[in-house]
């Protein structure tokens, strides 16, 4: 028996553990090129919040009943295809769940050995790609140039402050409270905003960045996206990752004063991860050197066993999470 996850009700404000269900799903035979996983470690998500309900997200609503998706980490158990023999540790999309019967070609193996497996839940995984190629893609930097991020803390944000660091930008970085902020000074941001510190993000902008930004990624949208509006310079960049201050909370999320686009020859360009995956290889190959070297710290928060996987997905809306959250199998 698989034990699974699976959506039992469209939540209503806060998430709560019975919008939630954990069931037995039986294990079927494997079919030729087929392997068994058992998961190790899980990944906790913010996208999986939008996937709850009607409207969907960037990742489109999932049907009530079905088996919750999500990234996962752990190790080939059985298997009928050779290129995976058992005991190969790989990475798939099957997570909320303790083990999962996948083809071959739904699996990728993750290496080198001495690598801790759940780095490519972070880092070396989606959220790095989405770190990597956000700002190296779509904001295109150059040295020298003031950089803005948001939710800089978390999973995606530790790794935009880093790689910015990397390519000699001046990193503004925000995040809530002052232990985040802490953290995010010895990754290397020059200036932090606690978002939860008394004052607009307006006014927190502008005092950090007196002669303005040249770049935004963000992570939260709201005030945070306003305020960069506010602080940029002509021809500013924006690139917009995800907005995880209008999760879960209905309705319609607004730009006010879009205007400033104009007036500021601002170039905003939305995008997802899966959108760079053919060009998977470059990330792979400059994130694992940076890693390997030293200059890519991976913080985690980890909450233990399966049943921690609600609580994982309020705990990440809520913000309780430094660095990636990972739940440990
Ligand atoms: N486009 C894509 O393909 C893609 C892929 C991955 C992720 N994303 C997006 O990237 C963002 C970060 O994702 P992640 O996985 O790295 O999560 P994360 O940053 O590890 O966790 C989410 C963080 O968001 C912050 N937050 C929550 N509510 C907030 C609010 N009302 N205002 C400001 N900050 C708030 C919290 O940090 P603080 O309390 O420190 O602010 C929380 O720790 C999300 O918007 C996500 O949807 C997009």
């Amino acid at each position: 028996m698989a034990l699974v996850w699976h959506t039992a009700r469209r939540p209503s404000g806060e998430l709560q553990d019975d919008d939630f269900a954990l069931r037995d799903v039986p294990d079927l035979p494997l079919g030729e090129g087929e392997v068994r996983v058992r998961n190790t470690w899980l990944s906790v998500d913010p996208y999986v919040r939008g996937m709850l309900d009607d409207e969907g997200s960037y990742m489109p609503t999932m049907p009530l009943g079905s088996q919750v998706p999500g990234g996962a980490v752990g190790a080939v158990v059985e298997s009928r295809d050779a290129g995976l023999p058992v005991g190969t540790r790989v990475l798939h999309d099957y997570g909320w769940r303790d083990s999962a019967a996948l083809s071959a070609a739904q699996c990728r193996p993750i290496g080198p050995d001495e690598m801790p497996p759940q780095r490519f839940l972070g880092h070396l995984g989606m959220p790095g790609q989405t770190a990597y190629f956000g700002l190296l893609e779509v904001l295109e930097p150059r040295a020298g140039e003031v950089l803005f991020v948001s939710a800089a803390a978390g999973a995606v944000g530790t790794a935009v402050v880093q790689i910015a660091r990397i390519k000699g930008l001046h990193v503004i970085a925000s995040a809530g409270g002052s232990d985040k902020c802490a953290l995010l000074k010895e990754l290397g941001a020059d200036v932090v905003i606690d978002r939860k510190a008394p004052g607009t993000m307006r006014e927190k902008l502008a005092a950090a960045a007196p002669e303005g930004i040249d770049l935004y990624f963000d992570n939260v949208g709201g005030d945070h996206l306003d305020a960069a509006l506010e602080s940029a310079r002509i021809g500013a960049k924006f690139s917009l990752c995800g907005m995880i201050s209008g999760y879960g909370k209905g309705g319609v999320l607004e730009l006010p004063d879009p205007m400033r686009l104009v007036v500021r020859q601002i170039r905003m360009r939305g995008f997802t991860a899966p959108e760079f995956e053919a060009r998977r290889s470059l990330f792979e190959k400059d994130m694992l050197e940076w890693v390997l070297a030293g200059r890519m710290r991976s913080p985690e928060t980890v909450l233990d066993g399966l049943g921690a996987m609600p609580e994982g997905l309020r705990a990440v809306l809520r913000g309780d999470n430094m660095g990636k959250l990972l739940i440990r199998l």
